[in-house]
């Protein structure tokens, strides 16, 4: 069957193409039906059934005889380490660490948070607690004490898995001392932290609550997988709204694998014994779904890799694994391509490797510009395929399913939408857009299995934030087009999420973090364009009257704040204290415009605008500090 086939099947009957899909997982019970449309809008999937996703991540492979198969390879080039994992090691390592979790009481629904580096044992974490039917929530090292301490007073974790410390190029950052911080400002205190002790960086443990990882899972007993019920989440993982107040995407058990594992053969053609690689982090969803989970539950072999794309030691370090482990379909996001191709234009460091094991190469987390896709394609000689999806859809909306059949690519597109999904561009009115014509990009409800069921804690912020302007249609927070062929391009978003290297970040958080800055008045965070990371955020502050501290200072002290509130991987950089900030007659802050201004892009004149001379005042301030793109 071809997609167009593929497609209409799922469209005629959604039931009987996820019963099928769902044959692909052992369950403990099998699920009577797909739908579950009793709360709708709010849906569920294989509500009835019973299973475990730790069982069909690593248990299934080692009974069925494939024990001594690579399960994990990590490669860690700022360790100079390498190390590969069986999957009869890593059933071992996993039934471990659960006993250690189940000794200190932690038991099915408990909430476990896990703040790692690209470790093998981030993975062993995560499916130590779907072994036990505890919920993890995995945090990216990337952010600040602050905002960890958000995340645990909402999951009100029991217990915390962490390293001592990740490492960062030139750098090692200690771990502990921000999850102490983290713990000390949180309401909710967990009783148990298991650290994984790493030379770099040894932690001080406090007593009592503290344990060495490695020791206690030593001494722990093996435990058993637990099944849990279709819709009991097997974690939950925060993502930027349009506050500072993260979202917490709960992803339900029994869909999540379904979907996960039709998603391996039918888009990125992976099955028992390939190795497959995402260059991700844990800590985001293409790492939860395709370092961790989707691999593992398909017997593939899978890279965790603890290094940049450049610098660690070289532009070449992608190509190196990829050759070296036999790499059979890469996924990694337009910003890694850029900051190689920004070393390497000439494509030397490729053609210093045999990469004749990769067939295709995957990207997304952010727009794939054409030059970067037209660069991959002609030094790569694969196809380069472009997918769109979020955190909160855990699998891609759109892709070109190179499982099913390899649909022509075109620039600019992320192709077109995967079965479970009815993508539909709408005006603001609600009315469905043509050909070409842009909109919001939604989905009609249902969205499909291994989607979220709603937010943590925040079952009306879910309805409002996805399921309400348009009822019946899920809101993806995008605006775009589908041409006459059926392709999707995704063009912009249509809230105050930016995306900084493939990293998703609320401007809203940060104006947060500028407001309690003790002279700030008033201010905006606007993303600007950037050759390597896609979009920078970039503050514009209004002083309160009568400051007089000089300007340079304070933006100096707001860097800083954002670093220290939100974390490094903000990238808050840069900003500038202008007089006033331009705003409707209604008092919208018109960051818009702002951001045409910063991108040296012209911009029509809003009737709506209280006073034009603000523009050319931002305009002049911009100029002056360097801060207009092309300028
Ligand atoms: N722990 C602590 N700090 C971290 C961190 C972690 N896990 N990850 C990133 N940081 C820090 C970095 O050290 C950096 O700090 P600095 O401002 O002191 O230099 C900051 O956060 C920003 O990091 P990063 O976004 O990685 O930028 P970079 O300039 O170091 O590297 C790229 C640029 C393009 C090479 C890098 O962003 C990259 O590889 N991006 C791909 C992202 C990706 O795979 N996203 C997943 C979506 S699919
Ligand atoms: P995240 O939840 O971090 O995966 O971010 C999801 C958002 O990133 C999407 O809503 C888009 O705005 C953007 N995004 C992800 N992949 C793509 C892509 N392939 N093309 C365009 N935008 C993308």
């Amino acid at each position: 069957m071809g997609y167009g086939e593929v497609y209409a099947d799922w469209a005629a009957n959604p039931d009987a193409f996820w019963m099928k899909a769902a044959e692909a997982i052992d369950w403990d019970r099998a699920p009577s039906h797909a739908l579950d449309d009793r709360n709708a809008p709010l849906y569920g999937w294989f509500a009835d059934a019973l299973g475990n996703t730790c069982y069909n991540a690593v248990d299934r492979h080692v009974e069925a005889g494939h024990g001594d198969r690579v399960a994990i390879i990590h490669d860690s080039p700022v360790t100079g380490s390498k190390e590969r994992i069986t999957y009869a090691d890593l059933r071992e390592r996993v039934a471990r660490l659960a006993g250690a979790l189940a000794s200190r009481g932690i038991v099915k629904g408990d909430r476990v948070i896990i703040y790692m580096p690209m470790l093998p044992e981030a993975l062993v974490g995560m499916l130590a607690c779907a072994r036990i039917g505890a919920i993890h929530s995995v945090v990216f090292g990337g952010f600040a004490a602050p905002e960890l301490a958000v995340r645990i007073d909402d999951a009100a974790p029991k217990a915390i898995l962490l390293a001592s410390c990740g490492i960062e190029p030139g750098r090692v950052v200690a771990y502990k001392p921000l999850v102490d911080a983290a713990i000390e400002m949180a309401n909710v205190k967990p009783e148990t932290c298991f650290v994984l002790q790493r030379p770099q960086a040894v932690a001080t443990l406090v007593e009592g609550r503290d344990f060495d990882w490695l020791q206690a899972a030593a001494a722990a007993e093996p435990v058993p997988c637990v099944p849990v019920g279709g819709m009991d989440p097997v974690y939950i993982l925060y993502t930027s709204g349009t506050t500072g107040q993260p979202k917490g995407v709960v992803r339900p058990t029994a869909g999540h694998m379904v979907a996960l594992a039709w998603t391996m053969k039918n888009i990125y053609a992976i099955g028992a014994g390939d190795v497959f690689w995402a260059a991700s982090d844990v800590g985001w969803v293409v790492g939860h779904s395709y370092i961790c989970y989707a691999p593992l539950l398909v017997g593939a072999t899978t890279i965790v890799f603890e290094g940049k794309p450049v610098g660690t030691p070289d532009a070449g370090t992608f190509w190196r694994v990829i050759e070296e482990y036999g790499v059979k379909s890469f996924f990694t996001a337009p910003t890694a391509l850029r900051a190689i191709k920004r070393e390497d234009s000439a494509g030397n460091f490729i053609r210093d490797y045999d990469l004749e094991c990769m067939k295709l190469l995957f990207l997304a987390g952010e727009r794939a510009d054409p030059d970067t896709i037209v660069w991959a394609q002609e030094h790569l000689k694969v196809p380069v395929i472009d997918h769109w999806w979020q955190t909160e859809t855990g699998w891609a909306i759109c892709a070109d399913p190179a499982g099913i059949e390899l649909l022509p690519i075109k620039l600019g597109s992320p192709t077109v939408p995967m079965p479970g999904y009815d993508v539909q561009i709408l005006s603001e009115a609600g009315t469905p857009a043509g050909p070409g014509e842009l909109g919001a990009v939604t989905i009609k409800l249902p969205l499909p299995p291994g989607t979220l069921s709603t937010l943590w804690n925040a079952e009306a912020r879910f309805v409002k934030s996805y399921l309400t302007t348009f009822p019946g249609y899920y809101e993806t927070g995008d605006a775009g087009m589908i041409d006459a062929d059926g392709y999707l391009y995704i063009m912009a978003r249509t809230d105050d999420v930016i995306n900084v290297a493939g990293h998703r970040l609320s401007t809203g958080a940060m104006e947060e973090v500028l407001a309690s800055h003790p002279d700030v008045a008033e201010c905006a965070v606007i993303g600007v364009a950037d050759d390597l990371k896609g979009q920078l955020p970039m503050g514009f502050v209004c002083l309160n009257k009568g400051c007089e501290r000089e300007p340079d200072d304070v933006i100096r002290e707001c860097v800083k704040l954002v670093r220290d509130r939100i974390g490094p991987v903000a990238a808050f950089k840069s900003a500038v204290v202008v007089e006033r900030l331009p705003k409707t007659r209604s008092g919208k802050i018109l960051r818009g415009i702002m951001g045409r201004i910063a991108d040296g892009q012209d911009y029509k004149m809003p009737a709506t605008i209280d006073d034009p001379a603000i523009l050319g005042e931002i305009s002049d301030t911009l100029s002056k500090v360097g801060l207009i793109k092309n300028a």
